[in-house]
């Protein structure tokens, strides 16, 4: 596997995002904004500023405003530019430039690795990477760069991780590990578990929505059963990937934010804020006079 690039991304966006109702009801939950972008579109940027040029949207019904997203509008440009709004104007085409957008369709839900085999005759044989849109990482170097700049290294499947807190091991897949010696950032992955019990757990080592994989995980999901949840888990196919090939867990420097979680996406909101120019500094002075 010597020299492989990363050119691929695979967005998996086909939930319901229950837990946003009524928001999301006729909307996408990957289309809720954190400040003025919609979650999928900093998915998408992520995925270009580590070096791809296909994003594959995983999308489901009644959600093509994705894809529209990152199409052209032109009676929208024409009302822009007419009316001199030209910054704006700007904004909005530059999102339609980003990368060559493909949208398949995951038409049941049937978990996470269910939804990224939907890729696997676009993305062929080569390795790819999968970015959770729910999960925000916030920082100076985009986590998925990270992540590509490890995978140079080492040419194997990488999985983002982060050490979690307590009890929060039992909402992700969770990494029996090993820190590499010369490397604290890298992670040798020995065994993992979908959804622990806390304390059955082996670490406190969760993934986050941030995988590096090579193209051998779509035969292993398709010789999957149903597990955690009765759901076709991606985890348990990278299980089963450790059998034939070496896996990495990555610790990303950044803060996570899981925007799937109303109270995560507050805080992505806020940090996003207040990193803005136009917005920041009259954010920080209001939340400042606040009497909490
Ligand atoms: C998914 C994965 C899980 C991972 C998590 C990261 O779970 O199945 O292994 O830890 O994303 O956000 P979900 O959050 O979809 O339940």
């Amino acid at each position: 596997m010597a020299g492989l690039k990363i050119r691929k991304a695979v967005i998996p966006a086909a939930g319901m995002g229950t837990r946003f109702l009524p928001a999301t009801k006729v909307m996408p939950k990957e289309m809720l904004p954190l400040v003025d972008k919609p979650l999928l579109q900093y998915g998408v940027e992520e995925a270009v500023a580590a070096g791809c040029d296909e994003v594959i949207i995983i999308t489901g019904r009644g959600k093509v405003t994705m894809e529209d997203h990152f199409d052209r509008a032109p009676e929208l440009e024409a009302s822009l530019e007419r009316r001199g709004k030209l910054e704006l104007l700007e904004k909005v085409r530059e999102v339609t430039k980003l990368a060559r957008i493909v949208a398949t369709r995951q038409s049941e839900p049937l978990g996470l690795g269910h939804a990224v085999l939907q890729a696997k005759e676009i993305v062929g044989d080569e390795p790819f990477c999968v970015i959770l849109p729910d999960d925000v990482v916030h920082g100076d170097e985009a986590c998925m760069k990270q992540m590509v700049q490890a995978f140079e290294k080492v040419q194997a499947s990488i999985l983002g991780s982060e050490e979690v807190e307590g009890d929060a091991i039992q909402n992700y897949g969770c990494l029996d590990c090993l820190v590499d010696p010369n490397d604290p950032q890298l992670l040798h992955v020995r065994d993992m578990v979908e959804k622990p019990k806390p304390h059955e757990a082996p670490s406190q080592n969760a993934i986050i929505g941030r995988y590096i994989l090579t193209p051998r995980i779509f035969e292993l999901i398709e010789g999957l059963k149903p597990g955690a949840g009765g759901e076709l888990q991606l985890t348990d196919a990278i299980k089963a990937l450790i059998q034939f090939e070496k896996v990495y867990g990555f610790r990303y420097k950044g803060v996570r934010h899981d925007a799937g979680d109303k109270f995560g996406f507050l805080k992505a909101t806020v940090d996003f804020a207040l990193e803005r120019e136009d917005l920041g500094p009259a954010f920080r002075e209001w939340l400042k006079a606040k009497k909490f």
